[in-house]
């Protein structure tokens, strides 16, 4: 399929692409590079420079089989104190696209939705029947993208799928992630094994969990790229479906921190914070929707070896 890839420069966006083009599909990245890197696109897509309310008519005009769109804001913190950066960045802008979808006939979507548009959970796993209650700005744009995605796709026969990842982490060989403003929690760790930061700040010691620490649900950035192309495959045309992505595991910030300390042999200095506004104290996953419809299946499900593929990342980007 010929597609485009909203975001690709992006940490996900790059790796689906990589994946995508692994796969012998024919690649477009489009990305403004406002938090992207242009040398994470893939060497094998073409890479169109732009902003996605100017450029994306004249793009979608030549003709995609589909979009991945994963151009987006993507911070929590940042979406409470700068909201409208979130609802212009998320959500004026995926309409754009879907309108200029409409307009040239692209068939396909698919579409990085968010665990945080679940909010905090009444049962855990969370499956894709629990009610959607954001607690942030972030959730809040992404869920509103989805139900606009829904009515699209039943209105005009766009086949779409919402992929709602839980907490990303890991590398794909030498794309990782990499933000200018690092705010996640593995990435973070890592920095203090480097000597690039003192130490980890746990945020909130008094969480309703087993250690009082909030629990996430870690996932392979490869892992997560192969649903997309499974998610392309299994699109049906006026159907919006949503899955959610993750291991079914969850893992305290403090397991987190001590895996770390394992694969990297620093003693990874922590010490208590206080909690973060937005986070809910547990978000795991039940992806049974997408092992049963997609054929889905997690292969890199153990969080050392996460860890360690995202550490062998980090440590090749010091010495590059
Ligand atoms: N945390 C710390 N210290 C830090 C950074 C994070 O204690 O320095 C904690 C957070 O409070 C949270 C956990 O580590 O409990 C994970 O935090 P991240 O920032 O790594 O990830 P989030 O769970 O906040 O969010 C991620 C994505 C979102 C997505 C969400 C869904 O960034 O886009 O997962 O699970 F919505």
């Amino acid at each position: 399929m010929k597609l485009l890839v909203t975001g690709g420069a992006g940490y996900v966006g790059s790796v689906c692409a990589a994946r995508l083009i692994e796969s012998g599909h024919e690649v477009v990245v489009l990305d403004d590079l406002s938090t992207g890197h242009a040398d994470a696109v893939p060497s094998g897509a073409r890479f169109v420079e732009g902003d996605i309310n100017e450029v994306i008519g004249s793009v979608l005009a030549e003709g995609f089989d589909g979009v991945l769109h994963f151009a987006a804001k993507s911070l929590v913190g940042e979406s409470m104190v700068d909201p409208a950066k979130y609802w212009q960045g998320n959500v004026v802008t995926s309409l754009r696209l879907l309108d200029a979808m409409r307009e040239h006939g692209t068939p396909r979507l698919v579409f990085s939705s968010t665990a945080a548009t679940y909010g905090e959970p009444e049962e855990v796993p969370i499956a894709e029947s629990a009610p959607t209650r954001p607690t942030n700005t972030y959730g809040a744009t992404k869920l509103a993208i989805d139900h606009a995605i829904t009515s699209y796709a039943a209105a005009h026969g766009l086949a779409a799928v919402s992929l709602r990842y839980f907490n990303v982490a890991g590398a794909h060989g030498p794309v990782g992630e990499r933000h200018a403003v690092e705010t996640h929690l593995i990435p973070l760790v890592l920095q203090v094994a480097l000597g690039q930061r003192e130490q980890i700040q746990i945020y909130g010691e008094d969480w309703p969990t087993e250690d009082g620490t909030c629990v996430r649900d870690y996932i392979h950035v490869t892992d997560l790229a192969d649903a997309h192309l499974l998610s392309l495959e299994h699109a049906v045309a006026g159907e919006h479906r949503i899955y959610n992505l993750g291991n079914g595991t969850g893992f305290s910030v403090k397991q987190v921190i001590d895996t770390c300390r394992e694969v990297t042999g620093h003693p990874i200095p922590a010490v208590i914070a206080p909690r973060r506004a937005g986070d809910p104290a547990v978000l795991v996953a039940s992806s049974e929707r997408a092992r049963t419809d997609l054929g889905w299946k997690p292969e890199r499900a153990d969080l050392t070896g996460i860890v360690r593929d995202a550490w062998e990342f980090t440590r090749s980007r010091q010495e590059a």
